[in-house]
């Protein structure tokens, strides 16, 4: 412990307009509206249009983070963007957002653990936090998985979605982060994965999400447990002294029999997989600025936030807001 922490001063998130609904896919692929809703608990999704990547997304949620901490893109000393479907190959997207907001200095990079990225991201920008090299941090997460989604799969498309979540970090001598604990297996690549890349000027593999849907539901639930008594663990805390949980949004199915482990009510615990569907490492900060613009959370809740995704990869971190 150095006296130091990151305190979250800022949220933000942006969803691209147009909305895709379980209506709509069942017009173009084998499912429909029940299956999807009784299966996922996933209503509808958003989809980026042709002219918007990442970084236009990272962007948007960033301007909205940086209004809620007063603050302007120039004070930031770090930028981090988890993502799964950045820009291009390089420069990083993080690089991209940098040129966006129009500044430049500062280190800039994205981190790579799919839909735990936004718990890695933040994990990370908190022990750079903790050097006491830094005062403000911006960590983004952004997706655009239609992009890598096989339309024709029905056991695949259904479940993703676009969009992306921001946060500002301010160092502080008061608390803020508490905790934070992440996790890598990667004997289990092969549940999830996008076998492709770019080779010799052409697309080597296949560049589209494949899954084993039941092994990767299993996997979830086990280390969504794990992982939140782990975090709690390390910071001295039970159960009963979270205020909110914020998981990853990727099937309330999970998402409940997590909670039910954990012994929380569904009450206490955000959820937006209805609306947003599956959107990787922007699934929890987007779920988070929605909870925390809404009022839910509040000065000195303690909120515990937990991904999990392809690699495999898990984690979690535990805040005082
Ligand atoms: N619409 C209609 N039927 C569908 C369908 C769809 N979109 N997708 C699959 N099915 C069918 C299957 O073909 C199968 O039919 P069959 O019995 O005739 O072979 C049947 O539904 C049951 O499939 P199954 O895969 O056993 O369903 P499931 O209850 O395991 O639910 C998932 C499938 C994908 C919803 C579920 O496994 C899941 O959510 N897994 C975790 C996914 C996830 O969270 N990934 C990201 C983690 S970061």
């Amino acid at each position: 412990m150095t006296g130091i922490y990151s305190r979250i001063i800022g949220t933000g998130s942006y969803l691209p307009a147009k909305v895709l609904t379980n209506k709509d896919l069942a017009a173009t692929v084998d499912t429909s509206d029940e299956w999807i809703q009784q299966r996922t608990g996933i209503r509808e999704r958003h989809i980026a249009a042709e002219n918007e990547s990442s970084s236009d997304l990272a962007y948007q949620a960033t301007q909205r983070a940086l209004d809620m901490a007063g603050i302007t893109a120039d004070k930031l000393d770090l930028i981090l963007v988890a993502t799964t479907t950045p820009d291009m190959v390089f420069p990083s997207t993080a690089c991209i957002l940098q040129a966006k907001l129009g500044i430049k200095g500062m280190p800039a990079f994205d981190v790579q653990a799919v839909c735990s990225g936004f718990i890695y991201a933040l994990s990370t920008a908190d022990l750079y936090m903790r050097s006491g090299q830094y005062e403000h941090i911006l960590v983004v997460g952004a997706e655009v998985y239609s992009r890598i989604l096989d339309w024709e799969d029905r056991g695949t498309c259904v479940l993703f979605g676009d969009g992306a979540g921001a946060v500002v970090l301010k160092r502080s001598t008061e608390p803020g982060i508490l905790a934070s604990r992440l996790h890598a297996d990667g004997s289990y690549a092969s549940i999830l994965s996008v076998p492709g890349t770019v080779s010799g000027g052409k697309v080597s593999g296949r560049p589209l999400l494949q899954m084993e849907g039941t092994a990767v539901f299993k996997f979830a639930v086990k280390v969504l447990e794990e992982v939140a008594l782990e975090v709690l663990d390390a910071a001295g805390m039970q159960k009963s002294d979270v205020d909110w949980l914020i998981p990853h949004q990727a099937n309330i199915r999970i998402i409940q029999s997590t909670a039910k482990k954990l012994g929380m009510s569904m009450e206490r615990v955000i959820t937006t997989v209805d609306r947003h569907a599956n959107t990787s490492a922007a699934s929890v900060p987007l779920a988070l600025d929605e909870a925390v613009r809404d009022g839910r959370i509040r000065s000195g809740h303690h909120v515990l936030l937990e991904g999990v995704g392809g690699g495999f990869t898990w984690g979690a971190v535990l805040f005082k807001w």
